[in-house]
């Protein structure tokens, strides 16, 4: 039994996203927002939570992460785009690769450049999170932070596009 918990911070309209196996309350996050960490970490007591992992799909312009603190509440680890250069996560994420959490999760990290060079979807079970590659009837600017509308076209015809029709869509 596995949970996908969406929050929103109206101010710059990111979705932050919480990954929950309820067989042994292991976690993971996905883009957090620094304004709504107080919040988050509510969330996370309050449901006896063990984060695991901290992810970011990209290095966000419109908001600052809150995952160094989370990591330090927590004990969870930093997991971002290899190409993004936030050098300061411990776990440095290329094309394919896989975290593991609770028994039997595992996240597939899916390049899908364009918004920015280092962009990336997360895969689990039938979801994916794909950042900023897509917004609600559009996708995101790439006119900034190495972006390319070439790449991002090709990441998400060629890349997004073939995953199993029945997979849910996070923006
Ligand atoms: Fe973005």
């Amino acid at each position: 039994m596995n949970d996908v918990i969406q929050q929103f911070d109206p101010v710059s309209f990111t979705y932050t996203y919480i990954l929950i196996d309820h067989e042994t309350n292991d976690a993971v996050i996905i883009d957090p927002v620094d304004t709504k960490l107080n919040q988050l970490i509510n969330f996370i007591t309050e449901k006896d939570l063990k984060i695991r992992y901290v992810m970011e799909t990209h290095a966000h312009a419109d908001h600052i992460t809150s995952a160094g603190n989370l990591c330090k509440v927590t004990g969870a680890t930093a997991a971002t785009p290899t190409h993004c250069n936030i050098s300061n996560a411990e776990i440095q994420l290329n094309d394919g690769d896989e975290l593991n959490f609770g028994k039997q999760q595992k996240i597939i990290a899916l390049h899908t450049p364009g918004h920015t060079a280092g962009s990336m979807s997360f895969i689990w079970n039938d979801n994916v999170f794909t950042g900023d590659t897509l917004l609600i009837n559009g996708c995101g600017r790439t006119d900034f932070q190495s972006g390319s509308n070439q790449q991002l076209y090709k990441s998400i015809t060629e890349k997004l596009f073939t995953l199993p029709d029945h997979t849910k869509v996070w923006l």
